[in-house]
């Protein structure tokens, strides 16, 4: 793998991705149910945006749903399913005057109707827009992202607009999910768990990971820093040695 142009810019994430987990125990400690942990999820998610958005990130990467959710009880994947779509649409106006570009990743198919007007109608609505990439990751799971893009790629040398001779690593990742963003630089993690849960596998290559046991409905500002901080104490070496990158930097 080689240097990626950003190796100069390492003080700032272009690229920040988040598994934002613990709305389920953020609720429980409470005595609440955990329908109202997710309510308060999406206070934290509006939050980043705009911090994001401030901060001229390029793109942020936000695990909503995974293929692996469906599994639980109905009644909290109805919940889900009807906060997404009720969120959908009471933020896409203030996401278009932002200069937001939304899109969502994953097998949209799995969705229904409704939901998936919105989806699409809200992704057209911010085509345009030029600020905070946003990309929501729903009902993805990072295998399938992989399974997707091996799909497409045989379909395209079984139309003959592809020789198989001919693949690379950066063939390949064309197919993907998030093939037009920059690499992800930092991997969020909340609520005390060590694990990548099926989320971006190709896309976190080389990401820096950062996992804190703050609960999600409680990150802000505060934590957001404290993971900027950490990030920016990292040496990101690509496989170099310091001394090569004191040299590419100089
Ligand atoms: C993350 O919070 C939100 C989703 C997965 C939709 P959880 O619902 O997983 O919260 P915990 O892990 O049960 O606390
Ligand atoms: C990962 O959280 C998925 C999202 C944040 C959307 P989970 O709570 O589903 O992860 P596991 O099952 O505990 O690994
Ligand atoms: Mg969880």
């Amino acid at each position: 793998m080689s240097i990626p142009d950003n190796v100069h810019a390492l003080k700032r994430p272009r690229h920040i991705a988040i598994i934002m987990d613990g709305n389920g125990r953020w609720a429980k400690r409470r005595h609440l149910p955990r329908m109202l942990g997710h309510q308060e999820g999406v206070k934290a998610v509006r939050k980043v945006i705009k911090l994001c958005g401030e901060m001229r990130i390029e793109a942020l990467t936000l695990f909503a749903f995974s293929s692996e959710n469906w599994q639980r009880p109905e009644q909290e994947v109805n919940y889900l399913m009807t906060l997404f779509l009720n969120t959908l649409k009471n933020e896409i106006d203030k996401l278009t005057k932002n200069n937001v570009q939304l899109r969502m990743v994953g097998n949209l198919e799995g969705f229904n109707q409704p939901l998936r007007e919105w989806i699409d109608k809200s992704q057209t609505l911010t085509a345009k827009n030029t600020g905070l990439q946003l990309v929501i990751a729903v009902n993805y799971s990072g295998q399938w992202d992989i399974v997707q893009a091996a799909q497409k790629i045989i379909n395209q040398v079984k139309a003959g607009k592809l020789e198989t001779e001919i693949l690379t690593r950066e063939i390949f990742a064309e197919y993907l999910s998030l093939a037009d963003l920059p690499a992800v630089d930092l991997l969020i993690r909340t609520s005390g768990e060590y694990r990548i849960s099926n989320f971006l596998l190709w896309q976190l290559a080389y990401s820096e990971l950062y996992f804190t046991d703050i609960l999600w409905p409680d990150f802000d500002e505060h934590e957001l820093n404290k993971a900027l901080q950490f990030y920016t104490q990292r040496e990101r070496r690509f496989g170099c040695i310091s001394e090569q990158l004191a040299e590419i930097n100089a």
